[in-house]
């Protein structure tokens, strides 16, 4: 089983997925900086991943601390928490830092050296309800897919975008472990590639079939019957069920439409962002013209162009079948079914 994001020996153990597929590497790391750049840079990826991260980077802020002033060490995870401001679109990111802040509040009387075991075992839990959750939507989105169906995912949305088992991949591992016979298509996702790199490497880990598109052929799978379902993660779900994931999803979301295909969501309930309304409430992550102009370090573009490098996309709710959750499959109208989590 991959475990993509783990704590050890005071130390945050992580799959390094700039390296992916050539080369897997797990690092140790000590210093919440560090780690910040590890999201930054997307060493460490996918919304529920960089959750998880998040939690860690507080833990290892507490830990950093040293002396016996309990003002300082206040101060000093105070700083840690700017972590999650590393990246703005996934809310888990924000959603898991804010949970850890809480937990801190009610424990702030305890000693500094209870405090930072506190502050690990509430980290460790964050990771354990995501990989539990994880197969939780993977058993309420399985029935959705049925033996000879291809299902195109988009990005990664697997074991290594969570602690382990994956949201989309989640519902994918639960649909073959069922005993159905599928194919899996992976959009290759870029300009960073993660569908090419990540998702056919988790699947041939896992040997589930995988075939491998560009982008710009989903259209003409679609068309020649290859694709029955698609299913994608998300990094943020506003309160009316529009939802951004990875760029290139809304186009896939309109060409599912066009031909008949359903298209569905799988993401936690952290991924769901009450204080959006709707989708234009959602900050988009605009990334370095470098991404596009490049790949793997090599100049592929004109040099001295314009770029414009949209990490994300919003797909509208219109266009999305049903929403995978740890508690059910939400259906429109998503604003009701929503607002019932909430309550
Ligand atoms: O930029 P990335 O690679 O972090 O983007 C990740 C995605 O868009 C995933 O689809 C999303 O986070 C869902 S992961 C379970």
């Amino acid at each position: 089983m991959i475990k993509t994001i783990f704590f050890e020996d005071n130390k945050v153990k992580y799959i390094d997925q700039t390296l992916l597929p050539l080369e897997y590497k797990v690092v140790s790391c000590s210093d919440v900086k560090k780690l910040e750049v590890a999201i930054k840079t997307l060493a460490i990826r996918g919304a529920p991943a960089i959750g998880v991260a998040g939690a860690y980077g507080i833990v290892l802020a507490a830990l950093s601390y040293k002396g016996k002033d309990k003002g300082e060490f206040f101060n000093v995870i105070l700083e840690g928490e700017k972590i999650k401001n590393a990246r703005p679109t996934a809310v888990n990111l924000m959603w898991a830092v804010e949970r850890m802040m809480g937990f801190f509040e009610t424990i702030k009387h305890l000693k500094i050296e209870e405090i930072k075991k506190e502050l690990i075992s509430e980290a460790e839990r964050i990771r354990e309800e995501d990989a539990e959750i994880n197969r939780k939507m993977g058993q309420h989105g399985h029935p959705l897919i049925s033996t000879g169906d291809g299902v195109l995912t988009h990005c990664n949305a697997g074991a290594l975008a969570t602690s382990e088992y994956g949201t989309a991949l989640g519902v994918i591992r639960a649909a073959v472990d069922a005993g159905k016979k599928i194919r899996v298509y992976s959009d290759e996702t870029r300009p960073l590639l993660q569908g090419a790199r990540l998702t056919t490497w988790e699947l041939k880990e896992d040997d589930i079939p995988v075939t491998l598109i560009c982008d710009n052929m989903a259209g003409i799978s679609m068309r020649r019957g290859l694709i029955q379902k698609v299913i994608v993660g998300a990094d943020r779900i506003a309160m009316n069920g529009d939802t951004a994931n990875k760029i290139g999803t809304y186009q896939v979301a309109v060409l599912a439409k066009e031909n008949n295909v359903p298209f569905y969501v799988a993401a936690p309930i952290s991924t769901f962002d009450p204080k959006a309304k709707t989708g234009d409430d959602i900050p988009i992550e605009e990334r370095n013209k470098d991404e596009v102009t490049h790949i793997g370090g090599k100049r592929i573009a004109t040099e001295g162009i314009d770029v414009f490098n949209p990490a994300f996309d919003v797909t509208p709710a219109k266009y999305i079948s049903g929403i995978i959750t740890e508690r059910g499959v939400l259906r429109a109208p998503y604003k009701k079914s929503i607002k019932k989590l909430f309550d």
